[in-house]
């Protein structure tokens, strides 16, 4: 039996008093319905859903921007344009469910589901059962619908909070929404939603009491944890799960024998690939795809984003990688700025205060102190002395600064592109180079210096 998904995400999210719609908020980095609509694709299924409404084709367009391409030709976008319930929500969807599947119905804002959890929930809808739903036991169950249950425990229906009564609401078991049915009789249960209720809605939920009439078995699984039930109304629970989420992925982390100083000061928003025996300091923060190999050392309060480091890379405290690639064994840092298409060869090393852009560093070479080297490309065995700068911009255009094989740049040189330094040659401190220099020159640029004999200092007035 082919499996489709139908995820509810048109809600407004009034709570999270913001002008972005609630599904498009961020959880590591990833938009809520991103997460959901992941753990969607992980189950196979032939077509999954989205219902959305609010936000309309922002929603559409964000998500589309934030998955892969198989990914998002997988999903059909129906809009809702009036948001008159859960049961409204999936009769959207109905025209285009086929007979012959299984649908499962997911929440946009319900991000953690766990797809194993899923994966039960489907397996428990065998041939003589319609339905299943996933439902769990929690201690304080205000606000959700109750599951109701007859003396012999079989399920009779779902009562929601507001149309409750005392008894009722003394019910532990809650209804968490995530529910899977068969399409062919949902469709007919679905036609008969009315929405005689207290907030004038068609109830999902009110199927349940439908199917239990019948007298047809309706199976509920539990869930496991639950956080991965629970839904995102404001910002307060957005910042619960995210920091839930957080903790997860650093013990998954742990598992993989990387080392974390403090696994409640690490984030994660994207895709890390992390090998054994890294050692992360405090407060570091991967973004977007980082790869990172075995015995690498990344310092306190480092950013990290879009990037690939190397094996035994060591990476002091609060520095910055952004779109480069460093090779094995490079050190970058205290305090350094790597800007997109660095690309650091093997051994190479960034100090203090040093920012690069768009350069190619050559194995073993060296900018120690203070600089800023943007377009770019030095070879092998380099020394860039403290405080020295290329002139890349003059100010419409961008030059390009060459400095071949074992050059010594001297302090404070600055490096007036286009350019180009032959091996070997060396730059006196201080210099302005503007001039090409050939292999094993000397170049010096400056002011010769004069001394004056017997200056007398101006006086204060
Ligand atoms: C629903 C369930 C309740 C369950 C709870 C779990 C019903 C009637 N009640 O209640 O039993 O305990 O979820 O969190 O189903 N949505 C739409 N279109 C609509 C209405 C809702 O897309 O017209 C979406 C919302 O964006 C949201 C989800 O459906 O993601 C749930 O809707 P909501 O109104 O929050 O339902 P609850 O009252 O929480
Ligand atoms: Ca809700």
């Amino acid at each position: 039996m082919d499996l489709e998904v139908v995820i509810l995400a048109a809600g407004k999210g009034t709570r999270m008093k913001s002008k972005l719609p609630k599904v498009l908020h961020l959880l590591g980095g990833k938009p809520l319905l991103a997460h959901v609509i992941e753990t969607a694709q992980s189950l196979e299924p032939k077509k999954i859903i989205v219902i959305y409404g609010h936000g309309g084709d922002s929603v559409k367009h964000t998500i589309a921007a934030n998955m892969d391409q198989p990914i998002a030709n997988n999903i059909e976008w129906i809009e809702q344009v009036e948001q008159k319930g859960t049961g409204h929500a999936v009769q959207m969807a109905e025209p285009f469910l086929n007979d012959a599947s299984k649908v499962l119905v997911l929440y946009g804002d319900v991000p953690l589901i766990r797809a194993s959890t899923l994966q039960s929930l489907i397996n428990k809808k065998n041939s003589e059962s319609p339905l299943s739903l996933l439902t769990m036991n929690l201690p304080d169950a205000t606000g959700y619908g109750r599951i109701l249950r007859d003396i012999d425990g079989n399920i009779k229906g779902i009562v929601e909070q507001k149309d409750a009564n005392q008894e009722q609401l003394k019910i532990k078991e809650i209804n968490t929404g995530i529910l899977c049915a068969d399409a062919k009789p949902l469709k007919g249960w679905l036609k008969q939603l009315k929405n005689n209720n207290a907030q004038e809605e068609y109830y999902l939920t009110d199927i349940v009491a439908m199917v239990a009439n019948k007298y047809l078995p309706i199976y509920a699984e539990q869930a496991k944890s639950a956080i991965e039930v629970e839904g995102v109304n404001d910002k307060k629970q957005l910042a619960k799960l995210e920091r839930c989420f957080q903790r997860q992925q650093a013990e998954t982390l742990l598992l993989n024998g990387v080392t974390l100083l403090d696994p409640e000061r690490i984030d994660i928003r994207g895709k890390l690939d992390i090998e054994p025996d890294v050692i992360i300091d405090v407060n570091v923060i991967f973004e977007g795809a980082v790869k990172v190999e075995t015995g690498t050392v990344i310092g306190p309060n480092c950013v990290i984003k879009n990037s690939t480091i190397g094996a035994n890379v060591k990476i002091e405290a609060n520095t910055l990688i952004e779109g480069s690639h460093i090779a094995e064994q490079c050190t970058i840092g205290p305090f350094a700025r790597v800007r997109p298409g660095t690309h650091l060869h093997k051994g190479a090393k960034l100090g203090n205060f040093v920012e690069t852009k768009k350069t190619d560093i050559g194995e073993g070479s060296k900018v120690n102190h203070l600089s800023y080297i943007g377009d770019a490309k030095i070879g092998k065995n380099v020394n860039i002395g403290a405080g020295t700068i290329t002139c890349n911009y003059d100010g419409v255009n961008k030059h390009l600064t060459e400095i071949e094989d074992g050059v010594f740049i001297g302090s404070n040189t600055s490096l007036i592109a286009p350019v180009k330094i032959g091996k070997q040659a060396t730059t006196g401190a201080g210099s302005a180079i503007n001039k090409n220099v050939e292999e094993k020159q000397l170049a010096i640029a400056r002011g010769k210096q004069k001394n004056i004999d017997g200056w007398q200092r101006p006086e204060k007035k």
